[in-house]
C-alpha cells in the first residue's frame, strides 16, 4: 500500500534517488545543485532529525519514495514555535495529490510537536504558490532580492500557516 510516512536512516539511498532525479531537472526553485552522495544524505537526514525536525516520505508499494517534505524547527526557544519545510515530488507523479498530502501530513506532525506556525520560502514565479493557497498559506512577506539567477535578482515570498 502506498504511504507517507517519516523518514528513517535507512532511506538514504532512496531519497538520493529521489531528490537527485529533481535536481538533475534544474528547476530554479532548487536550491541544491549538484546529487548528494549516499553520505551526505544520510548526514543531511541526521541534521534534519537531531535539530528537532523531521522528513516525511511518500513510499510506494514497491519501496520507491516518490515525494519529500522536510520540516526545520527554528533552533531558539522564542522561535521553536515555528517551523518551515520543503517539497519535492518526481517529476512523473505530480498532480496527482501527492504534494497536498504530504503537506497535510506535515500540519499534523506540526500540531502533534507543539508547532504553531508553518511556513516556506518559495520563488515568486513557482507555480506550486496556488497549491499553497488553496491549503491555507498566505504571503506574509516578499524579498525583491530573494535570489540571485544568472547575476540577475527575483523575488522570493515567504508563505505561511497558522497550525490550530
Ligand atoms: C510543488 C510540488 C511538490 C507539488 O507536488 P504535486 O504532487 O504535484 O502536488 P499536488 O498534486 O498535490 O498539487 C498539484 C497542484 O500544484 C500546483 N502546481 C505545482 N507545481 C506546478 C507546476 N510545475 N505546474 C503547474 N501547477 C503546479 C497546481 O495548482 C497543481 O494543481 P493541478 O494539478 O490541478 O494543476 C511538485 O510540483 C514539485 O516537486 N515541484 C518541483 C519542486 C518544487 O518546486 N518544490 C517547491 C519549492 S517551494
Amino acid at each position: 500500500m502506498e504511504r507517507i510516512r517519516k523518514i528513517k536512516t535507512g532511506d538514504a539511498e532512496e531519497l538520493r534517488r529521489l531528490y537527485g532525479s529533481v535536481v538533475n531537472e534544474e528547476l530554479p526553485y532548487i536550491l541544491r545543485n549538484s546529487v548528494p552522495s549516499v553520505e551526505e544524505e544520510t548526514r543531511f537526514i541526521q541534521s534534519v532529525l537531531d535539530n528537532d525536525g523531521t522528513i516525511l516520505v511518500y513510499e510506494r508499494e514497491n519501496g520507491s519514495l516518490i515525494g519529500m517534505l522536510t520540516i526545520n524547527r527554528m533552533p531558539h526557544p522564542q522561535l521553536s514555535h515555528r517551523a518551515s519545510f520543503g517539497i519535492s515530488v518526481s517529476k512523473s507523479h505530480r498532480s496527482q495529490g501527492i504534494g497536498e498530502s504530504l503537506i497535510q501530513h506535515a500540519k499534523v506532525w506540526c500540531k502533534d510537536n507543539g508547532i504553531s506556525q508553518l511556513s516556506l520560502e518559495v520563488l515568486a514565479s513557482n507555480p506550486a504558490i496556488s497549491l499553497y493557497e488553496r491549503l491555507g498559506f498566505v504571503v506574509i512577506g516578499e524579498n525583491s532580492m530573494g535570489i540571485k539567477l544568472e547575476k540577475e535578482y527575483h523575488p522570493v515570498l515567504t508563505m505561511a500557516v497558522p497550525i490550530s
